[in-house]
């Protein structure tokens, strides 16, 4: 291939982005300096988090400039080198972009995987990706769950929350998901083996906040947030004394036109608990123990990890809009080569 083809952001999104945002265009291939290598891109991890990567609000990484390809964590295998350590065909994984091709830079993010490691290569970009490490770090070290506790998941047959809500079981939580609609509800209790779902679509505040106090009428000790909105404010009426909230994603706000913001805090005051924002980044350091526990964990069938693929760099808006729609059935990713 001669040709880079690139998914580049033309224009910020207002509200739910739409096709004029962006342009899938072609660019010359990138020309190696020393101390770089060319990765043809294999997947690219669509996430929730590159919504706002699209914006430019202030933020824990600068937007993607106007003209750019959508920044995403991919894995690929390395085409041309000239890093050491960096050899034609490696596989790698890092943040670079959704395109054909991406450039790699010795002591950058991108890092050398082993397919024969895993069941799939792409299980670097779900459970031991992001993902894995969110729900992992997120809810063990932010939230501190223990035995008997009772942990309320919201997004909770995504990505993320299907494996919190799996880690919270092995801890032994009793645990209630919440997502849209009966078929992933239950998948939750059938797949997942969480204790309760309950389907948020066609419920308010009102109602939300009854269905989380009839499963659990004395109130939640955890929260492992990844909605937010009127889910949120549901969770924050029902909390036990003392509970912590792991603010992990807000994704029913990111398409939203305006500002948003949960209405019941006072409870936090009531309940003498703690809401404690997490960003995933942060644990780097400690990727690889988190690895090596979900690892033996999935090797013991004790977690399922579902992944969503599409394909084509033409689908990849679709594919990312599956994220707000709700049509993705596990970790979403999009196939390029
Ligand atoms: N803080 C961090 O470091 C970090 C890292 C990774 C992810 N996250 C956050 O974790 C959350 C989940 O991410 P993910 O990658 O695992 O995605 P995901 O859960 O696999 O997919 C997103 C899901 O969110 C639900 N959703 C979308 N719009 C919604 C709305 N308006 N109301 C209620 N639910 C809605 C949909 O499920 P339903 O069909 O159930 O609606 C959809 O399938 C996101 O908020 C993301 O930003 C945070």
């Amino acid at each position: 291939m001669t040709t880079n083809r690139q998914f580049n952001l033309k224009r910020r999104p207002e509200g739910a982005p739409v096709a004029d945002d962006f342009a899938l265009e072609g660019a010359p291939l990138p020309k190696l300096a020393d101390g770089q290598f060319l990765i043809r891109n294999h997947y690219a991890s669509l996430d929730p988090a590159m919504r706002g990567w699209m914006s430019d609000a202030d933020s824990y990484m600068p937007p993607i400039p106007l003209g750019a390809p959508v920044r995403a964590s991919t894995i690929g295998i390395v085409e041309d080198s000239r890093a050491e350590g960096f050899a034609k065909g490696q596989w790698v994984m890092g943040l670079n972009a959704i395109e054909d091709y991406s450039v790699g830079t010795l002591g950058g993010f991108t890092q050398p995987i082993d397919p024969d490691a895993v069941p799939s290569v792409t299980n670097y970009l779900s459970l031991f990706g992001a993902v894995g490490m969110t729900a992992y770090f997120g809810l063990l070290d932010v939230c501190e769950p223990k035995a008997g506790d009772v942990l309320l998941v919201s997004g909770a047959a995504g990505a993320v929350g299907s494996l919190v809500g799996q880690i919270g079981k092995i801890k032994g939580c009793t645990v209630i998901g919440i997502a849209g609609g009966a078929e992933k509800c239950a998948r939750l209790t059938a797949r997942y083996g969480f204790d309760h779902a309950i389907d948020y679509r066609g419920k308010d505040r009102a109602a939300l906040d009854a269905a989380i106090r009839a499963l659990a009428p004395d109130g939640v000790d955890v929260i492992f947030e990844n909605v937010g909105g009127d889910i949120l404010d549901a969770g924050l009426n029902n909390l036990r004394h003392g509970a912590r909230i792991g603010l992990c994603g807000l994704i029913s706000e990111y398409n939203a036109p305006g500002p948003v913001g949960a209405r019941n805090l006072w409870q936090l005051i009531v309940h003498r608990a703690s809401i404690r924002g997490l960003l995933v980044a942060d644990f780097v350091p400690r990727f690889a123990e988190g690895a090596v526990q979900l690892g033996a964990w999935a090797a013991e069938g004790r977690l399922i990890v579902d992944e969503h693929i599409d394909e084509g760099l033409d689908n990849a808006l679709p594919a990312f809009m599956r994220l707000f729609e709700g049509s993705n059935q596990g970790k979403m990713i999009l196939k390029i080569a």
